[in-house]
């Protein structure tokens, strides 16, 4: 188990620990009942005094994320008494505690295997939404037309033809590229990844929007970066509080989500887009504009990407396939240039030698063809009206106490709950019935705040989101209730 310590922030080394072993204990990545090392064998690698270890496990007990058992040790909290330790002297792979690992944390890995009815977790679009026909008539043709694709090796930036069309595409949306600087990426994804092994090392300083897209988090920790965040409001990051996270910690990168941003919907205004690229400018930075969702507006279009009016090379775009065409092609877009270019070129062929040609070719005469944009049509369409259901059964149902945005394009809306209320709560009273979303603390990379919560009304249909959100309600309101007669019932 590897934590990084960061000796520069405003976070204590106590709740540096308390957090890394909560994100690992979240994702899955420390099991129920495992044994933790002794307060001496964590503070000792870490070089952190024995009092700060003692503190970070004593919050960690306090909160119920583990127990510690006299003359045995302390252990991740299980949920029955057999699997305390349990694993520990049973399991034949004992030896495998001992390899240190740099995967701070996968909240995805958690999240997205729970078998559950109602799936508000998911920030994808229903099946039924794409155009899978059209996909699969292009892959048989593809491969009539071609039976020795699959026996060859693509280009490892990915094949040129479609690399022309993307830059087409990207075109109708301000981005101006060439083919010669476009790579093809896995997903987005991949995208990001590649960008964090190439520039990110132990210590860099990455600034993160607060809540942002968790995927993202779980990459930057893993390179060991020092996470600094800017609060997000209804026009997008705060950029008067990001210029003076600038001036006094210089960052390498700052990573954003400017349109429909997620978790939270919004979108960052075009006056906020300039400052944040004068921004990057002055302090010499990269941007990484993540965009996976520009596409899927409801009613007015959003601002241009930050790339389009990028003149030095700042910003590193990335546009998404997945949420429009068919996810499990992962073709994701990066386009970047000069130096920075050709050195995310070198990390893809380091990565994987390049995506799978076939989906690539299928792809190919989709992308700016009339069905797309039909396709994408129909597409806002259903997906508003997945949005307003949700907003109507808020407004009609919730219980007071609870706030949330109200995104004008994307799949996700943010709620947040009265500080008290634990969205982890929720979700375990919410699995009861068959329904999951993705807890707000998920998507916090340092200071964790737990009454959020992220619902996707894209994946789910008409029938389950009124199933899932007005259960929600009633199991808020019961929770809320609750609380009210126990601090109203006097003690005798
Ligand atoms: C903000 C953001 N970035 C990146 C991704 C990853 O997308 P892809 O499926 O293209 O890898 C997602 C997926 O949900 C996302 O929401």
């Amino acid at each position: 188990m590897q934590i990084n310590i960061q000796r520069n922030i405003d976070v204590s080394l106590s709740n540096q620990i308390y957090q890394s072993i909560v994100d690992r204990i979240h994702s899955g990545l420390l099991e129920e009942g495992l044994k933790l090392p002794s307060v001496r064998n964590l503070s000792k690698p870490l070089q952190v005094s024995l009092v700060t270890a003692v503190k970070a496990y004593k919050r960690l007990e306090q909160d119920g994320f583990i127990t510690s058992i006299q003359g045995k040790g302390t252990f991740v909290k299980a949920k029955t008494k057999e699997n305390l330790s349990g694993k520990e002297t049973t399991s034949s792979y004992v030896w495998q505690l001992s390899v240190q690992d740099y995967l701070p944390r996968s909240q995805f890995a958690r999240f997205h295997i729970v078998p559950q009815k109602v799936h508000l977790s998911s920030s994808m679009i229903d099946p039924k939404l794409l155009p899978n026909r059209y996909f699969e008539h292009e892959v048989h043709q593809v491969l009539s037309k071609n039976p020795e694709l699959l026996s060859l090796f693509g280009e490892i930036q990915g094949d040129s033809q479609l690399r022309c069309e993307i830059s087409e595409y990207l075109k109708r949306s301000g981005v101006l590229s060439t083919p010669e600087n476009i790579v093809v990426t896995s997903g987005l994804q991949q995208g990001i990844d590649l960008i964090a092994r190439t520039f990110v090392g132990p210590g860099d300083v990455v600034v993160m929007e607060a809540p942002t897209y968790p995927g993202a988090i779980d990459i930057f920790s893993g390179r060991g970066a020092t996470i600094l965040t800017v609060p997000v409001d209804k026009d997008g990051m705060r950029i008067d509080i990001l210029q003076r996270v600038c001036e006094k910690h210089r960052p390498k990168i700052i990573f954003t989500i400017p349109t429909f941003h997620n978790p939270t919907g919004v979108v960052m205004t075009l006056k906020r887009r300039k400052q944040l690229l004068d921004i990057a400018v002055s302090n010499q930075c990269i941007i990484i504009e993540d965009d996976p969702c520009s596409e899927i507006y409801f009613e007015k279009k959003p601002p241009v990407p930050l790339k389009s009016m990028d003149q030095l090379g700042h910003v590193i775009y990335l546009r998404g396939l997945s949420k429009t065409i068919a996810p499990s092609c992962r073709i994701g877009v990066l386009t970047a240039s000069g130096s920075i270019f050709n050195r995310l070129l070198a990390a893809k062929a380091n990565n994987d030698l390049g995506s799978p040609l076939l989906t690539q070719k299928a792809i190919l005469p989709l992308i700016n063809s009339k069905r797309m944009i039909d396709h994408k049509k129909k597409l806002r369409t259903a997906l508003k009206i997945r949005r307003d259901l949700v907003l109507d059964l808020l407004t009609r149902f919730s219980p007071e106490g609870l706030s949330w945005t109200v995104p004008e394009g994307g799949l996700n809306l943010w709620i947040s709950l009265p500080t008290w209320l634990d969205s982890h709560l929720l979700l375990s009273e919410s699995k009861k019935q068959q329904i999951t979303f993705l807890p707000g603390s998920a998507c916090f990379p340092i200071g964790q705040e737990n009454n959020h919560l992220r619902i996707s009304y894209s994946y789910v249909n008409e029938e389950q989101l009124t199933y899932g959100i007005t259960t929600l309600c009633t199991i808020l309101q019961d929770m809320i209730s609750s609380k009210t007669i126990s601090e109203n019932t006097p003690y005798f």
